[in-house]
């Protein structure tokens, strides 16, 4: 007869068992449920490349808000598809801009929302570059002008918490000196800190419709390879004041979300985004993986690298699951 001492399958016998010692727990308090607002009325358009997406008018944007906070869902970050888009992205920062207005009705149709504003210019730019464009190349200190009025116009709306997406140098510093010029002292920065120029972005281009007309990001978001480069962009972010850190994409990057985590005390953020639904999305209706338990994998190994919160497609599932 084998003598083990240690056998780990001890403690996996039930199911029971194995949710006593289990480590790592998803919770509906953790996610962020990404909304894309549009233009009309009654509009319920699908997204090609993200079954179960939408692009919403606001009036629809109201409901799905309504029905993922009734779910269990506590948050939302709003995108916005402005009518009409021009080389400034002037409806970014207009007080009746697609998403001012989206989050005006959205605070007052919706109780107990935590809303979240996307800071950035690329949805509103005709050129789709996330800043001012001078020399061909987005201009780091004019966009930074831009993006501190578009955070205050954000905040003047309602939006609890200002989420700039743009990786603009200094960014941080002059959204919260703006903010607290105006008065909003107390609204917190969720800083999109470490972003990479990625290619799982793909769909969410397609769903905001913010592809850049020319060249790419890779001027302004992050090389791919690069780690040490992570922890000094986060580095920067805290000394200029954000409140919560975020990185993106979620799971090709797990390493970061660890190596972030170690370092820094404020809440962290992961992005599980537009590509990582998709791939997810697309294997399963081919019927090659099972969804749901592809969904909830993939989450709770966001969370294990040490991840707080989590903004997913998924959220409304997740909490009908759990
Ligand atoms: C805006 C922004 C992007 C995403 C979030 N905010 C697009 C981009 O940088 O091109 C991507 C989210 C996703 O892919 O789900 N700058």
């Amino acid at each position: 007869m084998v003598r083990l001492i240690h056998r780990p399958r001890r403690l996996r016998r039930t199911a029971t068992l194995r949710a006593m010692v289990r480590e790592t727990r998803l919770d509906p308090t953790n996610l962020i449920y990404p909304l894309f607002v549009c233009p009309g009325e009654g509009v319920r358009r699908e997204v090609r490349s993200m079954p179960g997406v939408f692009n919403l008018s606001i009036d629809e944007m109201v409901k799905e808000a309504d029905e993922a906070r009734r779910l269990g869902v506590p948050s939302i970050i709003v995108f916005g598809l402005p009518e009409s888009k021009d080389e400034q992205g002037t409806d970014a920062f207009a007080e009746d801009g697609i998403t001012q207005r989206a989050i005006r009705a959205i605070k007052r149709e919706v109780k107990d929302l935590v809303v979240l504003a996307d800071t950035c210019l690329c949805e509103y730019t005709s050129h789709g570059h996330c800043g001012v464009i001078k020399d061909g190349d987005v201009a780091n200190d004019p966009t930074l002008e831009v993006l501190a009025k578009t955070a205050v116009s954000q905040a003047q709306a309602g939006a609890d918490i200002i989420a700039p997406s743009g990786m603009m140098d200094g960014m941080i510093a002059a959204i919260r000196s703006g903010l607290d010029v105006a008065g909003y002292t107390d609204i917190p920065i969720l800083s999109y800190a470490v972003k990479y120029a990625s290619a799982f972005y793909g769909p969410f281009r397609e769903a905001a419709d913010s592809a850049p007309q020319f060249g790419d990001r890779r001027s302004y978001q992050m090389d791919p390879p690069n780690i040490r480069e992570a922890l000094r962009e986060a580095e920067l972010d805290v000394e200029q004041g954000a409140d919560m850190l975020m990185v993106k994409p979620a799971l090709p990057y797990l390493d970061v979300i660890v190596a972030v985590r170690e370092r820094f005390d404020l809440p962290l953020a992961a992005y599980q985004v537009s590509g990582e639904y998709a791939q997810i999305k697309a294997a399963a209706k081919m019927g090659w993986i099972d969804e749901e338990r592809v969904m909830m994998e993939s989450l709770i190994a966001i969370k294990r690298a040490g991840a707080d919160l989590i903004l997913t497609y998924f959220a409304k599932d997740v909490v009908k699951k759990l």
